[in-house]
């Protein structure tokens, strides 16, 4: 089948290398794809929100199935608009991806089926927000835009002054754009993160392998919030005992929610939790594979990725094969000096050739790359994913750094602790 891939980053490389090992595929494209993933697709430059240039794409070159792997062109409705064409594809519908695309939404969803989440309240204007500020909340509280907002429409605020300035950059200066329109304030929760990915057709439910991201940009979660550092899976915090709460309190709730309100979710949902000391809540919803969480969890996936994703789309996931290796994997973003603000690019990469570092269990997964004749150069803030799987986290850790240290580029720098925090977790539980 010819298949095409939307979306341009390090995760969807990681479903094109996982995509590549199905026998059933004959032609992969990505849109836009990037410079690594050029090796291992067609790249064709068509944005992933361009939903007419998508479309024509995939008619014109008879293409039988299509993953939209980003949040936008699924809140958009890409994902329609290839049904109309009698295209199927993995994601969900746009009435479905709104549980990412609207905190106001998930939050109502979460209250209305009573699904554990973090106490809130809505505000329209910027002076009903303020006044709860002053006369409501406690601190630290947690403001959050209502759209889409690249992962960064969070402020977490230790006071009433940090929070109005928040609600005034929010909805007045409009720092998210129109995401601010509206705003939630929430309460803050404390307790470890975890983030499970899960296949869903609105029927059945089958998590993968837990992971945790490292979302500050340098070591000890210090440093401003990124798009992600760096992931492990699996994540040692979520045991089985808590897997089987969020399974009951969480994960089936929330598909028979979606079912319930007329917006039944097809493709990945993830649920980023925190662990509290009441037991498991939801921090947010995304209504796809994380970014770089996919670049942990697909590596462990031993099942056929494409073989899932059409049984997710023809709604029969039940009988379908999800087995996950029992090893660990941890994935060491390599960033361009100063993401994630100012940072130089077309800096001319070394230590690389196209078939990533030559170490055995070490993947390397493309954010921003681009290709100049022969030459690779960095093009984005996080460029490159190295993850590294072993038995244990401790030798996924040490083969991802080790593939760390064979690459270089002027500027470039990662955390050197990804994977401490889980190891110290994984040391207290075996003590
Ligand atoms: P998000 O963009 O929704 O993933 O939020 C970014 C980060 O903000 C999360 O990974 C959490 O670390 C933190 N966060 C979000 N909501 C809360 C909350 N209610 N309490 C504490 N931390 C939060
Ligand atoms: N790693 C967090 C996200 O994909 O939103």
């Amino acid at each position: 089948m010819k298949v095409a891939v939307v979306g341009g980053g390090g995760r969807e490389h990681a479903i094109i290398k996982k995509l590549k090992q199905s026998a059933e595929i004959t032609e992969l494209f990505c849109l836009p794809g990037n410079g690594g993933i050029s090796y291992d697709a067609t790249c064709v430059p068509i944005k992933a929100t361009d939903l007419d240039g998508v479309v024509d794409f995939v008619k014109e070159n008879g293409i039988e199935y299509v993953v939209v792997a980003p949040d936008d062109p699924l809140v958009l409705g890409l994902v329609d608009r290839l049904a109309e064409i009698g295209v199927p594809a993995f994601g969900p519908s746009q009435k479905a991806a709104i549980i990412e695309g609207s905190k106001v939404f998930s939050k109502e969803l979460m209250k209305k089926y009573g699904i554990p989440t973090a106490q809130y309240a809505v505000f329209d204007s910027a002076h009903e927000a303020v006044d709860y500020l002053r006369h409501e909340a406690r601190f630290p509280i947690v403001l959050k835009a209502d759209g889409l907002a690249l992962g960064k429409g969070v402020l977490i605020c230790d006071n009433f002054v940090q929070a109005a300035a928040g609600v005034k950059a929010i909805m007045e200066d409009k720092m998210f754009g129109s995401a601010g329109n509206q705003m939630v304030i929430e309460e803050f929760l404390t307790g470890p993160e975890v983030s499970v990915l899960a296949f869903t057709d609105g029927k059945t439910m089958v998590p993968m392998v837990s992971s945790m991201d490292h979302k500050r940009a340098l070591d000890d979660d210090e440093g401003p919030n990124t798009g992600g550092m760096g992931t492990i899976a699996p994540n040692p915090y979520y045991t089985p005992e808590i897997a089987k709460i969020c399974m009951e309190t969480i994960f089936l709730p929330t598909m028979a929610a979606m079912n319930t309100e007329g917006r039944t979710f097809k493709g990945c949902l993830y649920f980023g939790l925190m662990l509290t000391p009441d037991g498991p809540k939801v921090i947010e919803y995304n209504c796809r594979f994380g970014d770089p969480e996919t670049q942990v969890v697909l590596p462990l996936l031993e099942s056929d990725l494409f073989s899932i994703m059409r049984a997710v789309t023809e709604e029969r996931l039940g009988e379908a094969e999800v087995h996950f290796s029992s090893g660990a994997a941890t994935c060491v973003v390599v960033a361009s000096g100063g993401y994630p603000q100012q940072y130089k690019t077309g800096c001319e990469m070394r230590g690389l050739t196209k078939g990533g570092v030559a170490l055995c269990d070490v993947t390397v997964y493309h954010a921003g790359t681009k290709c100049e004749g022969e030459r690779l150069v960095t093009a984005g803030g996080r460029v490159l994913g190295v993850t590294g799987t072993a038995e244990t986290l401790d030798q996924a850790i040490e083969k991802a750094y080790q593939g760390v240290k064979q690459i270089s580029f002027e500027g470039h720098f990662c955390r050197s602790d990804i994977g401490q925090k889980a190891l110290a977790a994984n040391q207290r539980k075996d003590g």
